[in-house]
């Protein structure tokens, strides 16, 4: 049966749910922008056609992240409408000649940067904050992040009293390939796209690890002014920009009129591939303020401005054969093996296929032709078949049959998109291992492939922490280990065992747990057993809205339903269980060294009691959380954080469902404060 219009707005609007929270909070897309654009599209087309069916607005979404303080806009953050070809965009000037009447509208055309836009605050010329975008009201204060980005000046000579500057940040492709050549070099995987990474630095609450990624940043746009009369057009406001010392694009040409516009955005299609950034389309706005603000906004978007996105790059090319690379967790991924084709510069010869649905789903059969698309990631993805060139022998793809034909015994939950190894192979066992004694796990020195291939084929490491208990006697047993190399050995493991909590939840391997996540739960958790005894709200709060709707808010930076289902799901094996009991007695550090008093994502934070705690009196709880730098007030509204809601709580705990304030029970407040 198809699929009934109703299901498929549901479909649509999960997928878009699951991708933007992907993209804007994990800074991990699945799906190139394209695709995302195309999903929205198809909802909104639908939603036309059935009404009746149609949700609550998908809004822009938001980027707030666990640990930093949140500070509003003064003017609203929107994003820009897309569109795609040129009947598209002459729309968007037709709609504005028509609003504005008369002739002689002056556009500005820029790059779209592909990055993360920020809104930088001066007061009385003074560089006092930078704030994300977050929801279009407010943000994320990134400023000590946003501060290392040198070309930013500090004071403006006869700037306006307030004045918003409006820009990109963005990591330059040089600094990109520099830095994927370190992890490269490190043996560590690399980062997937110059966005991305971009956003993560932006977020990243370790300021050490944030100095050795360079960001840069371009300015293009007007927030809030005081006097609102300062400037008159964009192109007067980036001129001076420009005289203060920001970076900004120095094509301010004013354009007069469509026609000329849409030259421009043709022009940049050919500049763009030698631009020392990411961009992935046109930006074209109304030059004078004043027709701007005729113009108007809707709650998203404004409607004197568009972006206009370039197709990205795509080939044809021959899919040979598809082969199946085996994880560390035993995921098992489908690879594409390519007839080697050149795609936006470089030989492409694989492509990753996702897992078994996404196989069936395109039909993608041995033999065939495929549309493969790079649109700024590295890895490039296969869009679909070319039907007319389909061999006539070609044959659908039997997953489960080509894993039996290579021997791998493997299966999936009915609702995990893919196929694990049932029990680790061999190969799995050293990857793991590897991984435990990686320089971002517990750092072991002299553990690395060659070793740890040694330790599983004699038998002395079935799972990682065995290599903990080796005894001198056991490693003079191994290849290459003389009384020196022992002696090494044993003193880099007892290193191993002093380093921080954070190696340690890393080296466990919990799928989806990277180490930047890790350091985030070591914050938050300070212990090994408050991790591992973590309920789900204490991971993540599920809210229920006033219609019966279900949303989730991080409870920790990086964690969302994914992130947290997979760790829940791993303490719940009673073996990784005992992975952690052998942790603990070879006496690897599990705790995190008490920082003295505040505690991130509670420093700052307001906080209403409500009801009585089955433990914890009222003094006392208040006790706890101002120790840990947050504050308690009597009555819940808007700039509440968090309710910490006990038996017979009354109208405050109604109040912060209504108003969708997170709600903490006293397990998840003692976890919270660690
Ligand atoms: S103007 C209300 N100009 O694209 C005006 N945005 O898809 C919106 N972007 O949120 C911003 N380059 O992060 C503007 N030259 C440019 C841009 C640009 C990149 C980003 C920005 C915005 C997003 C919308």
């Amino acid at each position: 049966m198809p699929e009934s219009p109703r299901d498929q707005i549901l479909r649509l609007r999960a997928a878009i749910q699951r991708h933007e929270e992907l993209y804007r909070k994990k800074h991990a897309p699945e799906i190139s922008d394209f695709e995302y654009d195309k999903l929205v599209d198809q909802l909104a087309d639908l939603e036309r056609e059935f009404p009746m069916f149609a949700g609550p607005d998908l809004g822009i979404g938001d980027d707030k992240s666990e640990g930093f303080q949140q500070a509003d806009h003064k003017a609203p953050m929107l994003s820009l409408d897309n569109t795609y070809d040129e009947a598209d965009f002459r729309a968007f000037g037709d709609r504005l000649y028509k609003a504005l009447g008369g002739t002689g509208l002056e556009f500005i055309v820029e790059p779209k940067v592909d990055g993360v836009a920020v809104s930088l605050t001066f007061e009385k010329g003074q560089f006092v904050r930078a704030v994300t975008r977050g929801n279009g009201a407010r943000g994320d204060d990134v400023t000590a992040n946003v501060s290392l980005i040198r070309e930013i000046p500090r004071t403006l000579k006869g700037a306006p009293d307030l004045l918003e500057v409006r820009g990109e940040i963005y990591m330059a492709l040089a600094e990109f390939q520099r830095l994927n050549q370190l992890r490269e070099a490190e043996g560590e995987p690399l980062y997937a796209n110059p966005r991305n990474l971009a956003a993560g630095t932006v977020k990243l609450l370790d300021g050490e690890e944030a100095r050795k990624r360079r960001l840069s940043i371009v300015c293009y746009g007007l927030g809030a002014c005081e006097p609102a009369s300062a400037f008159a057009s964009l192109k007067e406001f980036k001129t001076k920009l420009k005289d203060w010392g920001f970076p900004i694009r120095d094509d301010i040409d004013v354009q007069q009129g469509v026609d000329a516009a849409w030259k421009a955005i043709q022009q940049l299609d050919v500049l763009r591939r030698d631009l020392p950034f990411p961009t992935d389309g046109a930006v074209v706005k109304i030059n004078r303020l004043e027709d701007q603000r005729r113009a108007g906004t809707t709650s998203k978007f404004p409607h004197w401005a568009v972006a206009f996105k370039f197709p990205p790059d795509q080939a044809e090319t021959i899919l040979r054969t598809i082969s199946m690379q085996v994880g560390r967790t035993g995921a098992i991924t489908p690879v594409a093996e390519l007839d080697p084709v050149l795609l936006a510069g470089s030989t492409v010869a694989r492509a990753t296929l996702h897992n078994a649905d996404e196989i069936a789903r395109k039909d993608i059969r041995e033999g065939d032709t495929v549309r493969i698309q790079k649109a700024g990631e590295i890895i490039p993805q296969v869009l679909g078949v070319v039907i007319e060139k389909r061999p006539a022998d070609a044959q659908p793809f039997d997953f489960e049959g080509r894993l039996k034909e290579l021997g791998l015994d493997a299966t999936r939950d009915g609702e995990e998109a893919a196929f694990k190894l049932r029990a680790p192979s061999r190969d799995m066992k050293i990857r793991r291992l590897v991984h435990f004694a990686s320089k971002q796990c517990l750092d072991i020195d002299g553990l690395g492939d060659a070793v740890a291939e040694q330790l599983v084929d004699s038998k002395l490491v079935d799972v990682p922490v065995d290599a903990l208990g080796i005894t001198p006697p056991q490693w003079r047993m191994l290849e290459g280990f003389k009384d020196k190399s022992v002696d090494n050995m044993m003193a880099g493991l007892e290193q191993a065992k002093q380093r921080e909590l954070w190696r340690a939840i890393h080296a466990l391997g919990i799928p989806n747990v990277g180490m930047q996540t890790a350091k985030d739960l070591s914050r938050h958790f300070k212990s090994m057993d408050a991790l591992e005894a973590a309920q789900p709200p204490d991971l993540l709060l599920t809210k229920i809205g006033k219609k019966g709707g279900v949303s989730y808010e991080s409870v920790i930076s990086g964690v969302g339903v994914e992130v947290s289902e997979s760790i829940l799901s791993f303490f719940s094996d009673p073996n990784h269980r005992d992975w952690v009991k052998a942790m603990r007695s070879a006496g690897l550090n599990l705790v995190e060294a008490a920082a003295a008093g505040s505690v991130a994502g509670v420093a700052g934070k307001t906080f209403v009691l409500t009801g009585t705690l089955p433990t914890l009196g009222r003094d006392e709880a208040r006790d706890m959380i101002e120790k840990a730098g947050g504050k308690v007030s009597g009555s819940v509204s808007k700039n509440t954080h968090y309710v910490v809601a006990g038996e017979e709580a009354g109208s405050k705990l109604t109040k912060a469902q209504e108003l969708g304030v997170a709600i903490l029970d006293e397990a998840a407040l003692r976890a919270l404060l660690g």
